[in-house]
């Protein structure tokens, strides 16, 4: 009683039971290392913390945001998206702001499809997809990321007997790292629109790249059936503060205005103001967050090679992905890691059946740090016995 099939319908998280591993590893007195949350741990730049406090100061933010009032933010997204990747979107039609991608995508879902229509979802993917598609009563095909296909969907082996209706992508890809290039984006733009089906690409690493890979948007193929939303959670470490915008088709961001006139008032106004800035900052005050992940990357894949595990060397994103040898349940390994010797993983299992064999990590610590986690997961794994 007073659950619907819907809430029911929506996956129990693993991080639960990591959580509880971890309290039972604080009450052993063990030393924690902590990389299993995709949560930046710099700060957004102080620009912006500057521009937050003065708004928390001014009584002209205390009220409801209007749609009027979200003008300034969605500018600049709109002279964002054109400096960074030569999109031209129109601020009044192509652009929402958001409460987070998270919020976004789970609105978006509901304000494009019907209960039953067939989203095709890569697995692994970022476990709030399922959770979405669930509340969104939608029938889900999965597209299997496979590392000798580079992470990359096979778009050509999908069966259009399911009549599929979204195509859902993430690259820099959350689990695996992976990206994708314009290529691939424009042959998915094809085919999304030979086949009818609307392209929502969610790119909340978009600028968390490494060297001199730069990771380009959907939009670039055109703005019709594509929708891409973006996040200032993390290249601008600002993942608490809950602020994305959607950009793309104007009908689906029509339709999202109103799905979300249903259920919120857009973000706080000083919010607004602060990621309206950050959004305006020049393109190195990124690169400094995006340069102290490359250097726990260099840290962290040497490390785990050296203990024998599989991983490419990502070249965006904050994660590592590793296939453990021999590994099968990688749910009971990470909750053992993270009791017997402190360090939490994401068992790759929790991002989807083809996640199994892998694990996770947030390079959310400093190199020494994911050097020493490598190495106790080295002593760990040799005695593991789920493997
Ligand atoms: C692929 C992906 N989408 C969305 C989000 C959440 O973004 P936001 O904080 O803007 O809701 C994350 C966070 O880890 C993510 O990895």
């Amino acid at each position: 009683m007073w659950s619907s099939q819907r809430a029911a319908n929506v996956p129990g998280s693993v991080f639960s039971l990591m959580d509880a591993a971890k309290s039972r590893a604080l009450g052993r007195g063990l030393n924690i290392i902590d990389l299993s949350i995709g949560s930046s741990d710099l700060h957004p730049p102080q620009a912006v913390l500057e521009a937050l406090w003065e708004a928390v100061l001014d009584p002209a933010t205390y009220r409801y945001p209007l749609f009027s009032d979200t003008a300034p933010l969605r500018d600049a997204a709109a002279s964002y998206m054109q400096r960074r990747f030569g999109v031209r979107l129109n601020a009044d039609t192509e652009l929402l702001p958001l409460i987070g991608a998270q919020e976004g995508l789970a609105h978006l879902l509901l304000a494009v499809t019907d209960p039953g229509d067939t989203l095709l979802l890569p697995d692994p993917c970022y476990p709030p997809y399922w959770g979405a598609a669930a509340v969104a009563g939608l029938n889900v095909v999965t597209l299997p990321l496979l590392p000798e296909n580079g992470f990359l969907p096979d778009l050509n082996g999908v069966n259009l007997e399911v009549r599929p209706r979204v195509l859902l992508l993430n690259y820099p890809n959350n689990p695996t790292s992976a990206v994708a290039d314009l290529q691939f984006f424009q042959q998915a733009a094809v085919w999304c629109r030979a086949h009818g089906v609307l392209l929502i690409h969610d790119h909340p690493y978009a600028d968390l790249t490494f060297g001199d890979y730069r990771a380009p948007s959907a939009l670039q193929t055109g703005l019709s059936g594509v929708v891409e939303l973006h996040s200032l959670s993390k290249t601008h470490h600002m993942g608490g503060f809950r602020v994305g915008f959607a950009a793309g088709d104007a009908r689906a961001i029509a339709a999202l205005a109103r799905v979300k006139g249903a259920t919120d008032f857009h973000p706080y106004l000083g919010i607004q103001r602060a990621a309206a800035l950050a959004l305006s900052l020049p393109h190195e005050v990124g690169r400094a967050g995006a340069d102290v992940f490359q250097t726990r990357r260099d840290a962290l894949v040497p490390a785990l090679r050296n203990i024998g595990w599989e991983v490419q060397l990502p070249e965006a994103s904050m994660y590592a992905w590793a296939r453990v040898p021999g590994l099968t349940d990688s749910v009971q390994f990470a909750v053992q890691a993270a009791e017997q010797i402190g360090v939490l993983v994401s068992p790759g299992r929790a991002f989807g059946a083809r996640g199994e064999g892998f694990v996770r990590f947030a390079l959310v610590q400093p190199p020494e740090v994911l050097q020493n986690a490598a190495d106790r997961l080295g002593r760990f794994s040799e005695g593991h016995s789920g493997r």
